[in-house]
């Protein structure tokens, strides 16, 4: 026998009530994004390597470690997205899309790739809702961005979960504040898990984000970021913060918070929900206003987030009861070969009034096929056999009330039309 093949490691394939969750995240945050002045941005899935690793920077994980990267048939590097903002500016600078407006707001929805070690919650097909808004270095479109976050989240019946922020300063400012942290972590060397010794050189600002107890504990001590921040970050950071709370957004104040990828300064936040275990971010985002002039633009402030989608529908999953779906439409229930075509034509009718309507394609009994209408939460069944059809009439049963009345056709079309 053949063996049939699987989908790969944490590569997953969603259907049936899955689907609808997703269907109803994505409406949801497109009808927001539209009322907060974003238009979407498809860009393709495939890129220049150098994008991410210029982009993201060399020293990230991502980076190092968890790109899909291959050379295509010409011998060019090209990688699979392992997020989107460093393609969002790419497109920005190819299309000069600041042309049309100083401010650029753009939202992505779609598939991102990073070969991590799969687990609840982190794949390696995963998907992102994105937002990225280019062309400010008000304070306020950093607030405006959470607060829209924020409100995705509500609306969506998502519980209790808490919003970290942090500041991360300028370039200079963060310079600074690393030789500080050295020059402390160095002191508790051994204590370190050996990740974190050798992040010392290479990346110092993700040793607080270790998740090693012992680590943790030096960490606790560790000069603070907020405590190296000039009186202009300072009051980025304070404007950001008032804002959020004059919209009744409830956050607190991480300064380990510290994000994977190099690109951000200043404003860094996390939505993170307990119910999620270890993969417990569904959210973030931050300030980077160098990215553009990197990637060979012009230097363009810009803040962005992004959500991540798998991590969403679990907590949908968990916080709703399930109800059963909402009954709606009809289906056709025919009893003889006669009325199965009647039935086709009268549904064909249906559908091009738009009302749900569906058969089986071969004659059961009747206890089977009113089994069908019930298991797919159809609001009324119609049903046809040869008695039905010698007084011209249908039986319209109520599959809520288990009422049933005969109708003439036209009558029962006009009702039906009108659900
Ligand atoms: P990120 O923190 O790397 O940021 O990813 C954003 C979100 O994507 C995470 O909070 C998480 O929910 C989800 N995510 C990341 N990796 C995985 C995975 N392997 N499996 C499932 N979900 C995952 C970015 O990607 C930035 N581009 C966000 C941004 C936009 N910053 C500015 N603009």
């Amino acid at each position: 026998m053949t063996q049939h093949l699987q989908s790969l490691k944490g590569m997953n394939d969603i259907y049936f009530e899955e689907i609808e969750l997703w269907q109803e995240l994505e409406a949801k945050a497109r009808a927001l994004f539209s009322v907060y002045g974003y238009g979407e941005i498809r860009t393709p899935l495939l890129e220049d390597t150098q994008l991410f690793s210029r982009g993201i920077g060399e020293d990230t994980q991502v980076v190092q470690k968890e790109m899909y990267t291959f050379a295509d048939k010409s011998g060019d590097s090209v990688t699979l997205r392992p997020e989107g903002t460093a393609s969002v500016v790419r497109a920005y600078i190819q299309h000069t899309l600041s042309s049309r407006d100083e401010i650029t707001k753009l939202y992505y929805m779609g598939p991102m790739f990073r070969h991590e070690r799969p687990q609840k919650g982190r794949l390696r097909q995963f998907h992102q809702i994105g937002c990225e808004l280019l062309g400010s270095h008000s304070p306020l479109s950093d607030a405006e961005q959470i607060i829209m976050m924020d409100s995705l989240a509500r609306s969506l019946g998502i519980g209790q979960y808490e919003l970290s922020l942090n500041s991360l300063g300028s370039v200079s400012e963060r310079e600074k504040y690393l030789v500080a942290l050295v020059d402390y972590l160095q002191r508790f060397h051994n204590d370190l898990d050996e990740d974190s010794q050798r992040r010392l050189s290479t990346n110092p600002l993700r040793i607080l984000d270790s998740k090693n107890p012992k680590t943790k504990e030096v960490c606790q001590e560790a000069p603070l970021i907020l405590d190296y921040l000039s009186v202009e970050s300072k009051v980025h950071f304070a404007t950001v913060q008032n804002k959020l709370a004059e919209a009744g957004v409830a956050y607190k104040v991480n300064p380990h918070i510290v994000r994977g990828l190099d690109y951000y300064e200043h404003t860094t936040f996390e939505f993170i929900s307990s119910e999620l275990g270890a993969q417990s971010t569904f959210a973030g985002g931050g300030r980077y206003n160098r990215l553009v002039e990197q990637l060979g633009g012009k230097t363009t402030p810009a803040v962005g987030f992004a959500l991540g989608c798998e991590r969403i529908i679990l907590l949908l999953l968990a916080n709703r009861t399930v109800t059963d779906s909402k009954k709606h439409g009809v289906y056709f229930v025919p009893l003889d070969v006669e009325s199965l075509g009647v039935c086709f034509q009268h549904m064909q009718f249906l559908r091009s009034q738009m009302i749900p309507c569906e058969m089986g394609f071969e004659l059961k009994s009747l206890k089977s096929q009113m089994r069908r209408a019930d298991k797919f939460n159809y609001r009324y069944a119609v049903i046809m056999g040869e008695s039905e059809r010698q007084k011209n009439v249908m039986m319209l049963k109520d599959m809520v009330s288990g009422e049933q009345k005969e109708l003439g056709l036209e009558d029962l079309l006009l009702s039906l039309s009108a659900l």
